[in-house]
């Protein structure tokens, strides 16, 4: 076979990912992902981390070395066949991003390295536009640092303040304090559709709309949200999404910035270079239409092919029917370790997703993480990035098991055993 004929052609609609599979097939789907069979000090491993980044299925690690095999070149610039071929595929994979959120334009969807870079990119751009001294942005006390200091960083730069809505005990957002902090000087709302350390699902389309009714746009960030539910940035009506590609089966290095177009349009570039311009003299430059006039640079090709491919994976096995295998699973696990006497969740917001929370009578999260990595359960301790969530709990650190699609519920019976074990240990 010749490279030109191995190559799966670019505007194709058939997805390259066939895995037709109904009802709900954990076995099954536990086989695409490789590492999921390997031992881990002597033990099966358990891999319960995905918050910090999911594991990879087959199709997906196919797709990066049939890029790097086959048909690598870079985008947008060539004649050739491989740069068309590149150009074609990084698109597909846009198209793909742009169905996965319901935006309404392939053009709405910037590739940008992950949700760090999509946030920072809206602070620098939107926000330096927009944002001066004495007006604010409100973000809430459950981020993740990414959506805490590139805020920090625009409001020390123009004199602006941050201001953070509260969250209770449960973690969950107070939404009247919310509401009464959207003040005339509000320019921007920046927050989590579900936390990293808590699990909190945000009832984002009231919060939207509350800021809406005050003319504030909302920034979404939906990196913990996209593994685990269906995202419509047109229903829910949101000016910006955030999602890293790397947490939901994806390569690590690409993620997505969603803007609606008439805000995109409006920003100024991000950072400047090779394809965000249509011409350049020494006097002026002209910026390149929409989305390239963020994309400063060679893209990530291969990435962008492989979260395409990611995203079709999802799509095959329906994000409808993770969603409800999850919860399961994450009801099976919130009842299963909080009845394990000395326990206590961080996180019992009634609308949650993908991640458990937890302390431990008499133990320093870190050492219930190293004597769970004997038992070859994966989970974080620390702070999660999110500092001020382990201020508001008055704790150091928690312990977080975090799901994916493929966990199961022997996954959580061995978090429990592992959790009694580490019990024994500290008696
Ligand atoms: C809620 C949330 N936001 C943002 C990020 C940052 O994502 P990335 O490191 O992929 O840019 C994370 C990563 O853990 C996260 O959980």
């Amino acid at each position: 076979m010749t490279t030109a004929a191995k190559l799966p052609p670019t505007d194709s609609a058939n997805s390259q990912v066939q895995v037709e599979r109904k009802p709900f097939d954990v076995e099954r789907i536990r086989r695409d992902f490789p590492i999921l069979s390997r031992d881990v000090r002597g033990k099966k491993l358990v891999y319960l981390d995905n918050a910090a980044t999911s594991q990879k299925p087959q199709v997906v690690i196919d797709a990066l070395s049939r890029y790097y095999e086959e048909g690598n070149a870079n985008v947008h610039r060539g004649v050739h066949f491989l740069s068309e071929h590149a150009t074609g595929e990084h698109e597909r994979a846009r198209k793909l991003a742009q169905k996965f959120i319901r935006a309404a334009h392939a053009a709405e969807i910037v590739f940008v390295r992950g949700t760090t870079e999509a946030i920072n990119l809206v602070a620098q751009t939107y926000g330096r536009a927009n944002i001066g001294e004495g007006e604010e942005v409100l973000i809430t006390a459950m981020e993740h640092h990414s959506n805490i200091v590139p805020w920090q960083l625009l409001c020390d730069e123009k004199r602006a303040k941050l201001r953070v809505a509260p969250i209770n005990d449960n973690g969950e957002l107070m939404l009247a304090e919310f509401e009464r902090l959207l003040g005339p000087r509000t320019r921007i709302v920046a927050l989590a559709h579900v936390s990293n350390a808590l699990g909190t699902v945000n009832p984002l389309a009231k919060i939207i709309a509350m800021a809406h009714r005050k003319g504030i746009p909302v920034l979404v960030d939906g990196a913990q949200a996209v593994p685990h539910m269906k995202v419509d940035v047109q229903a829910l009506d949101c000016d910006f999404y955030a999602f890293s590609s790397h947490k939901m089966f994806g390569p690590l290095g690409i993620g997505v910035l969603y803007g609606k177009t008439a805000l995109l349009e409006a920003m100024p570039p991000y950072q400047g270079g090779g394809d965000m311009i249509s011409s350049v003299t020494f006097e002026k430059t002209l910026y390149n239409k929409l989305p390239f006039k963020f994309e400063a640079g060679t893209p990530d090709v291969s990435g962008a092919i492989g979260m395409g491919v990611a995203i079709e994976y999802i799509n095959q096995v329906g994000i409808e029917n993770i969603a409800a295998y999850e919860q399961e699973l994450l009801d099976h696990a919130t009842h299963k370790i909080s009845s394990i006497p000395g326990v206590r969740l961080i996180g019992t917001a009634k609308e949650r997703a993908g991640v458990i929370s937890f302390v431990l009578d008499g133990v320093h999260p870190h050492d219930i993480g190293t004597i769970l990595d004997q038992e070859g359960i994966a989970v974080r301790t620390g702070h999660h990035c999110a500092q001020p969530i382990m201020q508001r709990f008055g704790i150091p650190a928690t312990a977080r098991a975090s799901f994916a699609l493929y966990n199961t519920k022997e996954d959580v019976d061995a978090l429990a055993r592992g959790i009694l074990k580490v019990k024994e240990v500290f008696a």
